[in-house]
Parts: structure tokens; sequence; C-alpha cells
């Protein structure tokens, strides 16, 4: 989930083209080598500027320095300077990039990785940039200027005169200044005027007449492909995602280390077991699997260059290689033969979390993949697809349609509709809509449930875009309006919505104003039309309740779906719901997972899926909610949320921690000596009884 610079771009680069040629056995001598070059590049990237070029950055450097105040107004200085030179000189603004990564330095001197994220990097092209074509800017053999990045677009639409704009911007991307409070909405966007009053008719939800009658629901999210797995590379580096080619551990393995004796470790019980080194492992087009040969990267690497190879079907700390993905789907299309999936929500993030190694084609080949096998699998069951943080590039960037440069990512919204309607997930006259919408759609299932898919980058803290004009614009993205729109027709009609997306509203990552407008029109529209909401991108099993805003009443609730990834220290996973026929509630919901860690030496076989749990058996194990009665917010209020909350019930904690980590071997421990540890309660209490990002920031310790 990390962004680069275009400078750490061609460090990389640099790096990884030496530790491929030499793994095994980078030694101590070629990493401070390594380091060394690293610094030099930096440096070499300025010394080769043109002098005007050099002088102008220093000048500005030596004002942004001096500047005084506390690290709020620093940072805003630091942004409104900027602006005000490209305004003043034009002709300097691809400059600015480099201004700021000077800056930057200057203030983390040895932390050069702490300027990683910060607000000069976006590149528009990235992928093995030599360091040359840095010398000009422009890269010798497309001509593209690569100091043309998102960051200078958006500061020319920022808001400057803003103080507010400045500090969210400062608080997300530095934690230099405060939160700003949120605004109370109708007071600053006369919220409420955008929609309907709700009468009586409207606040309570549909019941059915007669017997339960019910169908199942496929619910997947974070495949997070890892195209460059590499079976037998460092399982446990320094910088996840590990498992590529380039993954090392800075910690170098003593002499003596003994790879066979690590593993034994893992599991002191076993005495024979069978490393799964099969780097050729498959599935066929028919769905057989195919092991292929043993390769004995312990042996043939001498059995202490690493300190924990990566085996077939992944590791802890790292994203799924492909044939883990064609696994957990095998077990899926298996588990329909029974269950009859009649549709697939997916909500999110294909892409891997290799953000160096990215570009537009890396994107575009892990989607076409990853819908691929979706359709390979799942054949006829229909895939409804959110599109996540890591789908798009650069990193999590999307521009508002309304506004200068807005065709800067509908090559991704072109080849989604395309694939989507292809795939015959939705129908042709989706294609316009779901290209000129963010990938965003709304379709009608069979039965007659509206779905609504929704963009999370248009709220995402990382999006830069996205602090455009963010105190006075409720809706840069046209995306609320576009919501409100759909739900109102709902009401009018009777039918019930499910609303999906990758980033839920209580996380960190959602934009504070963005996620309480989306809790009011949750408010305003449930119970009666609003059924559920899912998403993912957290990669645990969790949940959000959104109480009224009146007090302490449960009004609808959100599923956050765990992830088939197991980055990080999570056992792949995935879920279905049993959905009522007729109002279209949730009646129950199954998981199932696999113990990854049991393939690491099973002698590379397919790794063995358990059914986990069942909500109703797990926390309702005496039965009292009616059998026939939704899983709404009411019951995730009364059977986990109250107990949860409750942090002397570290027992009840702990199972929900259990559940969220599917039972894996890293699973937190919730007890902190006689209390709750920060951890639990925060992924526990926090996420479970708040909705909206502001809430959850507020409850969050440590
Ligand atoms: C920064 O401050 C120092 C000390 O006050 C001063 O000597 C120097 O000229 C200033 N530099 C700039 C660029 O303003
Ligand atoms: C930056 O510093 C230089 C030299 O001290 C000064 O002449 C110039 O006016 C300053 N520029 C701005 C925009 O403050
Ligand atoms: C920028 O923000 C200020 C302060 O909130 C506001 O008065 C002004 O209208 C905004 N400017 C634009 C162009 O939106
Ligand atoms: C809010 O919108 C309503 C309906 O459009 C309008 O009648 C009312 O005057 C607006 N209120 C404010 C404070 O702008
Ligand atoms: C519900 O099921 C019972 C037992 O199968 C049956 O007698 C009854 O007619 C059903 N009611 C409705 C409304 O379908
Ligand atoms: C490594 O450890 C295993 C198991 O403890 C032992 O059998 C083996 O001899 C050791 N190998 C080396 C090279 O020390
Ligand atoms: C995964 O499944 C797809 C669809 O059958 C196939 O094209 C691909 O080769 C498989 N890859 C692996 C590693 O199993
Ligand atoms: C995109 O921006 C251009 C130029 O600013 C504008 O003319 C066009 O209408 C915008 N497109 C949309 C869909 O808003
Ligand atoms: C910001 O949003 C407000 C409200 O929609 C709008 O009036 C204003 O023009 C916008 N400012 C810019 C710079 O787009
Ligand atoms: C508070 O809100 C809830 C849910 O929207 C509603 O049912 C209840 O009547 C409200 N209570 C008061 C006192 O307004
Ligand atoms: C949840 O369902 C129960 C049983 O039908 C109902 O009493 C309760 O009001 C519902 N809660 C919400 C928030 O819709
Ligand atoms: C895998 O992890 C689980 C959970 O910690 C543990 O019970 C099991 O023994 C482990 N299996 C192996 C082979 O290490």
């Amino acid at each position: 989930m990390k962004f680069t610079s275009q400078f750490q771009f061609v460090i990389f680069f640099f790096v990884s083209l030496t530790v491929a040629h030499t793994v095994p056995g980078v030694d101590t001598l070629q990493r401070q080598a390594l380091a060394k070059r690293d610094a030099n590049l930096v440096d070499a990237i300025y010394n080769n500027l043109k002098p005007t070029d050099s002088d102008f950055i220093l000048t500005h450097l030596g004002n942004l320095t001096n500047a005084t105040g506390s690290k709020c107004d620093q940072c805003k200085n630091k942004i409104r300077y900027a602006r005000s030179l490209i305004d003043n000189q034009p002709e300097k603004e691809h400059l600015i990039s480099l201004l700021l990564f000077k800056y930057c330095l200057s203030k983390n001197k040895n932390k050069e990785s702490k300027c990683d994220s910060k607000d000069f990097f976006v590149t528009t092209t990235s992928k093995n940039k030599e360091a040359t074509s840095f010398e000009a800017g422009i890269d010798s053999t497309t001509g593209v200027n690569f100091y043309d990045n998102d960051f200078i677009k958006v500061l020319k639409l920022f808001n400057t005169s803003s103080e507010t704009d400045l500090e969210y911007y400062c608080y997300y991307k530095e934690s230099t200044c405060k939160l700003p409070k949120t605004p109370d909405l109708d007071v600053a966007f006369n919220l409420s005027s955008k929609w309907p009053k709700k009468d009586a008719k409207h606040e309570v939800a549909p019941t059915f007449d007669g017997n339960l009658s019910t169908f199942n629901v496929l619910h997947i999210s974070d495949f997070h492909i890892q195209l460059r797995y590499q079976v037998g590379s460092e399982a446990n580096c320094s910088k996840t995602p590990c498992c590529l080619p380039e993954s090392v551990n800075a910690e170098l393995p003593t002499q003596d280390y003994n790879f066979t004796s690590v593993y034994t470790d893992i599991d002191a019980t076993l005495d024979t077991f069978e490393y799964s080194f099969y780097p050729d492992a498959h599935y066929t087009s028919n769905n057989s699997y195919v092991k292929g040969d043993y390769y004995d990267l312990p042996k043939s690497r001498g059995y202490n260059s690493n300190s924990l190879p990566a085996s077939t079907f992944g590791t802890y700390m790292c994203d799924s290689p492909e044939v883990l993905l064609n696994n957990t789907l095998a077990h899926i299309s298996n588990t329909s033969k029974n269950k009859n999936f009649e549709f697939t929500i997916f909500t999110g993030d294909l892409v891997d979390h290799d953000v160096v190694h990215c570009d537009a084609d890396t994107t575009k080949k892990a989607e076409i993949r990853g819908f691929g096998m979706m359709k390979h699998f799942l054949d006829h069951i229909p895939v409804y697809p959110s599109l996540g943080n890591h789908d798009t590039f650069p990193y999590g960037q999307l521009s508002p349609l309304g506004k200068k440069y807005n065709n800067t990512y509908n090559w991704n919204d072109a080849l989604m509709s395309d694939l989507w309607v292809s795939n015959g997930w939705l129908a042709e006259n989706k294609r316009n809509f779901v290209k000129s919408h963010y990938s965003g759609f709304s379709t009608i299932t069979e039965r007659g449930l509206k779905v609504i898919s929704l963009n999370s980058n248009c709220y995402y803290q990382k999006n830069l875009w996205s602090y455009v004009n963010i105190t006075q614009d409720y809706d840069l993205f046209g995306q609320w309006d576009f919501l409100i729109d759909e739900l109102t027709e709902s009401e009018r009609k009777g039918e019930r919505v499910w609303i999906m997306a990758h980033i839920p509203p209580s996380d960190f990552d959602a934009l504070p104003i963005q996620s309480k407008v989306f809790a009011k029109i949750v408010e305003r529209f449930s119970p009666y039309t609003i059924a559920n909401i899912f998403y993912g991108h957290t990669h645990m099993d969790q949940f959000s309740i959104l109480y009224s805003s009146n007090g302490t009443v449960p009004v609808n609730m959100a599923w956050i779906s765990q992830s088939v990834t197991p980055l990080s220290n999570y056992n792949p996973s995935w879920r279905y719901y049993e959905v009522e026929d007729k109002t279209f509630n949730i009646i129950n919901s199954y998981n199932y997972y696999t113990q990854l860690n049991e393939t690491f030496t099973n002698g590379g076989d397919e790794p063995e899926w358990d059914f986990e749990y069942s909500a109703r058996d797990a926390y309702d194990p005496k039965g009292d909610w009616p059998s026939n009665a939704p899983l709404n917010a009411t019951f995730w209020d009364k059977y986990v949320a109250s107990n949860i909350r409750n942090e002397s019930n570290i027992e009840f904690n702990q199972l929900y921690a259990d559940y969220m980590f599917r039972l894996s071997p890293y699973v937190p421990d919730c007890k902190n000596g006689s209390v709750i540890s920060d951890e639990c309660y925060n992924n526990n209490w926090c996420t479970a009884g708040h909705f909206t990002s502001e809430e959850f920031i507020a409850c969050e310790r440590g």
C-alpha cells in the first residue's frame, strides 16, 4: 500500500538488477556498496541538472528551510510556496517535484525512506527508468516527461487559500496538522436538501410473508496477484511484499544458519515432512492440478542463503501467487456445486503491493488475468466488481471527470467496461456508463435486487486528486449524486439495494467528509431501501455498524470481507451469504479458509480448505436470534459489538480476532497484561462500533 518516488524507483531498478544476478549470496560488502550507490544516485540526479535549474532549486530550498512555525505551518507553507512558484514561473514547473523532494531529504537526513510517500512523486511512467533519462527529465526512448506528475496537476487545482484544505492534506500526507473537525454537512453543503424528505413508511424495514426461502451469494475480495512471485525467494524480507526475486532480509542469516532446522521449528512436532518447492505448479484449463518438478532450493542455495524460502502456495508476508488464486477459485467452484452461488461480489484489489514495479501495463495484465480467472472458474456465475486502490496506475490515483486533466484514467475504465461486458457480467447497455463513471455502475439481478458498485478512490486519502476543493465540494467526482439518484428511484419503486465498494467508510483511508456524507445517505435510505453494504481493503474479517446520529440506535451495517491474499499474516479465505429471496436480507454468512503454513511442508500438494465458521453459530450459539430474522445492524450490535466493546471480555475479543485472522499462526494476542491490547481494541471495537473515519480515528489507541 505504499507510494514510491520516481527516485526510489530508479534506485530500486539498480538494486534489483544487481540482486537478481547475485542471489543467493548477497553479502555485507555488496549491501554496503548498494547503499552507497543509492545515495550517490540521488546526488547524481541533482548534480546533472542545468546550473540555472540547480540554482532555482537551491534558492527556493533556502527559503523553504528558513521558514519558521509549527510543523503544520511549515507543511502548509510548503504547499502554498510551491503553488506560487507554479503560478509565477510556469516554465519551471517541472522542477518543483525535485525541489520538494530535496526539501524532504534535508529535513530527514539519513532517513530518506521517509520521503517515499510524500507529495512529489506520482509518476505517469515509472518502470525501469534508467538514471540517465533523469538528467533531462525526459525518457529518451518514449519522449515522456516524467516530471509531469499528478502532484503538479493537483497543485494547480488545489485551493491554497483554504487553511482547512491544507490541513486535511498535511494531516494525511505528513501527520503534521491535526485532523480538521468534520463540518455539519447540512450547514456546509445543505446535504439533506439533496434527497426527498423521509416519510414514516420508509422508517421500517420490509419483511416477508410466509416461510423462509433463501439463495446464496459469494463474496470474494483482495486477490492481489503477485505476478513476480518466485518460489524460493526470501519470504521473510525487510520490506513487504516479500517473495520477489530481489527480496532480501536486511539481517543476514549467520554463517551457521540452517534452513532445515528453521523449517522444523515451524512445527516441532513434525518429524517427517517434505518441502513444497514446485516452481511450475499450476492448474490446467480443465482445472486439474499439476505439481511439476521439485526443485531443491535449500540444497541448491547451500542451506544458508535465505532465511525463509517462499513455497509454492504463498507465505504470510507475500501477496498471492497465481496458483493460490486458482486453487481458491477451484475450491469455490466445487463448493458451488452444492451451494449454487447465484452471483458474486468482488470488492476489489487484483493488483499486488509491489508498487515499485508497477506501471499501466502491469496493472492491466493483473486485471485481465484476475477477471479472466474468475470467469474461468465461476463460469456462468456473474461477478459484480468494484475497483480497489491498487487497481489503477499510478497507485490510488483517480482524477475527477468534471475538472481539467479528466481523461487521465480513462484507459482503465475502458478496459473494465470491456472485460465486464464481454464476460457477460454486465449488460451491453452498461458499457458506456462504466466507462464514464470511474467503473461504477448500478445493475438489477435476475431476482430484482439492485447492486450499486462505487469506486472508493473518490474518497481515498492517498488519491491526491481527492483533496481538490475538499472542503467546498462534497461531491467532486459526482459519485454521491449518482448514488442518491439511484436510491431515490429504488425507494419510489420499493426496490432493495446492495451497495459495494473497496474501502470501508470506517477506515482511516476514507476521507472524513466523504465518509460522513456516505453515512448520512445510508441513514436516510435505511432500513427501507438499503439492505446491505459490502467492502474489502483491510484484509481482515470485520464489520462496521452505523448508529443513528440522534443516539445509539443501530441503523445499518457494512460487511467487510477478509482477503484471499495472506499479506500480512492472514490465512487465505472467502465467504458466502445466505440471502432471503424477497427482501434480500442476509440470513447467515459462512466462511472458509486454508491453513497456509500447512502447505509449506506438504510436498507441494494442494492446500486443504476447511469450513471456518458461520456468524450465527459463532456469535449466537444458543440460537436466540429468530431463524428467519436478518443478520442486520441490530444482530451485530447485540451479539458482537456489545461484547467486544466490553474491554474486560478479552476472551470474546480474542475469539473475534481469531476469526479476523482466520486462525493463522499470527493472530494477535488480545491480552496485554490485564487489559486488552491496542491492536485488538482498534481492529475490533473501533471498526465495529464506528461507521465514519472521523469516529474511527477518535477511537483508535496507541
Ligand atoms: C536563511 O536564513 C539565514 C540565516 O538567517 C540567512 O543567512 C540566509 O540568507 C537565508 N536564506 C534564504 C534563502 O533566505
Ligand atoms: C527566496 O529567497 C530569495 C533569496 O533570499 C529572495 O530573493 C526571494 O524573494 C525569495 N522568494 C520567495 C518566493 O520568497
Ligand atoms: C478557497 O477557499 C476559500 C476559504 O475556504 C474560499 O473562500 C474560496 O471561495 C475558495 N476558492 C475557490 C476558488 O473555491
Ligand atoms: C437548502 O436547499 C433547499 C432546497 O433546495 C433550499 O430551499 C434551502 O434554501 C437551502 N438552504 C440553504 C441554507 O441554502
Ligand atoms: C410454510 O411451510 C409449512 C410447512 O412446510 C406449510 O404448511 C405452509 O403452507 C407454508 N406457508 C406458506 C405461506 O408458504
Ligand atoms: C541442519 O539441520 C538439520 C535438522 O536439524 C540437520 O539434520 C542437518 O544435518 C543440518 N545441516 C547442516 C548443514 O548443518
Ligand atoms: C490459472 O488458471 C487459468 C485459467 O484456467 C490458467 O490460464 C492459468 O494458467 C492458471 N495458472 C496457474 C499458475 O495455475
Ligand atoms: C473534461 O475537461 C475538459 C477540459 O477542461 C472539459 O471541456 C470537458 O467537458 C470535461 N469532461 C467532462 C466529462 O466533464
Ligand atoms: C469548489 O466547489 C464549490 C461548490 O461546489 C464551487 O462553487 C467552486 O467553484 C469550486 N471551486 C473550484 C476551484 O472548483
Ligand atoms: C433516532 O433515530 C432513529 C433511527 O433513525 C429513529 O428510529 C428514532 O425515532 C430517532 N429518535 C429520536 C428521539 O428522534
Ligand atoms: C433487524 O431485524 C430485526 C428482526 O426482524 C428487527 O426487529 C430490527 O428492527 C432490524 N434492525 C434494523 C436496524 O433494521
Ligand atoms: C499452522 O498454524 C496453526 C495455527 O497456529 C498450527 O496449529 C499448526 O500446527 C501449524 N502447522 C504447521 C505445519 O506448522
